[in-house]
Formats: C-alpha cells, structure tokens, sequence
C-alpha cells in the first residue's frame, strides 16, 4: 500500500505565502535595550568585549537616548558602573547615585521611554557580590548574608522609583527577594510599578563580558551559592513559582539560549509575561564571528531572536536591540 506524498511544501512558495502563514513576529516593541550609565563626563568608552556597546557618562546620554527612541525602541535597562565601591555597596541605594540620576535626566528627555532599572549590589559592592558578604565566626564560613542584603536591595529600589524608574528589575538572586522588594515599594507609595523578576538565573560563564563592562566579577568565589545550576530545570519552575507568590508581575529567564526549554516552560506553567535576557557573551559570540566575516550578522541576529519569541519570550532584553531595529525597519 502506498500512502500519498504530505505536500508540506504548499505554503513556501512565495514570500506572500510565507508572511501569510508566519507563526512568530518579531517587531520592535519585544525590545529592551541595556545601558551602562558612568561617572564623569565626556566619557563614551566602548567596552573591550562588547563592540557597539558603551560605558556612557551622563552628558553623552541624551544622544544615545534620543538615537533608541528614534528607532522605535519602547525601554531601556539601566546599569550603573559607579566609581566609588564599599563593601555595602552604598552607591547603589543614595538617592545621588547613578542610576537614580541618570533616570531622572531620562523621565525628563524623555518621559514615555519606560526605564527599567536594575537592582543589585554587584557593581557598587568592592568584593564583586550581589548582596553583602558576612563572616561567620563559627563556621569559618564568608557568604553572602540574605536578609541583610534584602533590606540594603529594597532601599534600592525604592530609591529608583522615586527617581521615575517605570519597572524594577531585581537580578541580585537573594531569597525573598520579591516579596521584600514589593512590600517596600508598597509601603513607600509605588504599589503600581511592576517587578521584573529575575526568576531563573543561571550561574553562567555567558555573563563574562558583562562583569567586564560592570566591573562586577567578584573578587573571591563565585555566584553558584546564590545563582542557579545549569543542570536544573525543575528548579527552575520551582524558582519562578516563589516568585509568582511573592507577587511579581514578570518573568525572566536568563542566559537565554542554552535555556529555551526553560522559556517554553515558564510560557506554559505561568500566565504572566516572560522575559529573555539574551546576555553579554551571547551577543560578543556573534560580533566576533561577524567580524572575521564568518557569518551573516543580521540573519544570525534575526533568526535568533525569533527563536527566542518562538520559544515562548514577550519580552527580549538584547545588546542587538538597536541593530535588530535597524533591520527590522528596512
Ligand atoms: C548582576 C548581573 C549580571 C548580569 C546582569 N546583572 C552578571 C552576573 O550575575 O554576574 C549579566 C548580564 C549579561 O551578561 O549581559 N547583577
């Protein structure tokens, strides 16, 4: 017996065909594109690995504001690189410091651009953590001291949405980091600024290039007592399902490619928005192949953010934002 021939085929025909039928669109609007605010002026430094993106200080912003609303882009995600480090990481949290002001300046250049602001220690700590680092006598044991960074990371965050920031994005990793954050901005009159949780965060060797540009890495140990295995995908849910207790109202998973079957997860098992965050070693992967001219950038670029869309991303955190909607514009 034979069966007929499935005529898969019929619906490629023609590009008109194909727009037709095309499952995933990618548009513009899926983007959120990180800047990395510093100290000083006239200081527009590209990072060493990390073509095309820059240490900018806070004279040379503007430009680079207006250049990302010009293209469409909807949202920044905001970093600060500060130039005075303790072991509190005390810049984080003063109302002075430079994230808060850079998102003043933004509210006021631009006021519909909605500014995501990162909440973390790692960049104003000097031993390089998320959080800060206790010594426990009994133990002989130095680690990071959860509920203490807690409270140091919601003064932080309060402190950014009384700045203007639009969405809090908490991407230090501490326990209860969600609920504590929600309670403070609760409590100090922001109950309607959303939570951008960094629900599955994998102790990546993806974020090398970023702890360069942030001078983030820290200075002894690693992130893996705080940062997740990327052996574990339960856990993932299991990670995102506090957080969605604890009250927040977006999903990330992030390195994002070697983790699409943990975006697909969160888009099956949760109903709120889910986040990728395309990071630093997999955007320098590209420019460098790009570069020696071993790959075709922008259908690389391209082919991978829809993959992330496809996967189950709303939302995609990418250093390619600005290019992507270059391309996508043409
Ligand atoms: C730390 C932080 C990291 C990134 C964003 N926030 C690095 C880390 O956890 O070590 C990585 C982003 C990237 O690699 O693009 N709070």
């Amino acid at each position: 017996m034979s069966f007929p021939i499935v005529r898969n085929r019929r619906l490629r025909g023609t590009a008109a065909l194909r727009n037709l039928v095309r499952e995933t669109q990618l548009t513009v609007h899926d983007f959120i594109y990180p800047l990395f605010v510093t100290e000083g002026t006239g200081v527009r430094e590209q990072i060493g690995s990390m073509p095309g993106v820059f240490h900018l200080s806070m004279d040379q912003l503007e430009a680079e504001i207006r250049e990302v609303q010009a293209l469409g882009i909807q949202a920044i995600l905001l970093f600060g690189v500060p130039d005075h480090k303790d072991d509190l990481g005390s810049e984080a949290y003063g109302n002075h410091s430079i994230v808060q002001r850079a998102t003043r300046a933004i509210k006021e250049w631009a006021p519909e651009l909605l500014v995501v602001a990162d909440t973390c220690l790692c960049q104003y700590t000097s031993h390089g953590h998320c959080g800060v680092i206790k010594h426990d006598e009994r133990s002989n044991r130095t680690e990071v001291d959860n509920d203490l960074s807690l409270e140091l990371l919601v003064q932080t965050a309060v402190s950014q949405a009384e700045a203007g920031a639009d969405i809090i994005a908490p991407s230090n990793m501490m326990d209860g980091y969600v609920q504590a954050i929600r309670a403070g901005l609760d409590e100090a009159g922001f109950s309607h600024v959303p939570i951008m949780a960094y629900s599955v965060k994998y102790a990546s060797a993806f974020y090398g290039p970023f702890r360069d540009a942030a001078h983030s890495a820290p200075q002894f140990g690693d992130r893996k007592t705080y940062q997740m295995d990327p052996a574990n995908g339960r856990e993932a849910l299991r990670e995102a399902e506090s957080d969605v207790r604890e009250g927040a109202d977006l999903l990330m998973v992030k390195p994002a490619l070697a983790y699409m079957d943990i975006i697909r997860q969160l888009k099956d098992q949760f109903d709120l928005p889910v986040v990728a965050y395309n990071v630093s070693a997999e955007y320098s992967m590209v420019k460098a192949a790009a570069e020696r001219g071993w790959i075709n950038e922008q259908a690389i670029v391209l082919e991978t953010l829809t993959g992330l869309k496809r996967a189950g991303a709303d939302i995609i955190i990418t250093y390619h934002a600005k290019d992507a909607a270059r391309w996508l514009a043409q």
